[in-house]
């Protein structure tokens, strides 16, 4: 049990830095400046997968490799250009993805 508890919490953490580390850059938390928060994402996300794993899948596979076919954001395409390539390994962009899944942005002030 413990244990079980002590690795869920060192998956989201290492979820948290990366996003934090990575993603932030460009997607401001609640205000969308060189990009759509990432409020914003995540709702349109969740209201396309509700299910944790088809988000992680999807959005985790899109970041891999941005597409304007697979986007769900055509929007966001055509304001801002399509998202750039970015060289992280599927696993890791799981992590944020499942950390971005878990996370009410718009009630977290930590500003980690
Ligand atoms: C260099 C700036 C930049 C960085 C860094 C960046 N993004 Fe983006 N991202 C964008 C822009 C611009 C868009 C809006 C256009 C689009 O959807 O392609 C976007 C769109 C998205 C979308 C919407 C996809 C869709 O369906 O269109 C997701 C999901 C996303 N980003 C996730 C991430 C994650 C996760 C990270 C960190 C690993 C990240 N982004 C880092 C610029 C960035």
């Amino acid at each position: 049990m413990l244990l079980l508890f002590f690795l869920s919490l060192d998956a989201s953490e290492y979820g948290s830095l990366l996003f934090h580390g990575n993603c932030i850059t460009c997607h401001h938390e609640t205000k969308a400046i060189s990009a759509p928060s990432i409020v914003e994402i995540r709702e349109k996300y969740l209201s396309a997968f509700a299910d944790k794993e088809d988000f992680v899948e999807y959005m985790s596979t899109w970041v891999k490799e941005p597409k304007e076919e697979t986007s769900i954001m055509l929007d966001a395409i055509e304001k801002y250009g399509l998202m750039p390539e970015l060289a992280y390994e599927l696993d890791a962009l799981r992590e944020i993805s499942a950390y971005i899944y878990e996370t009410d942005f718009s009630k977290e002030h930590s500003g980690h």
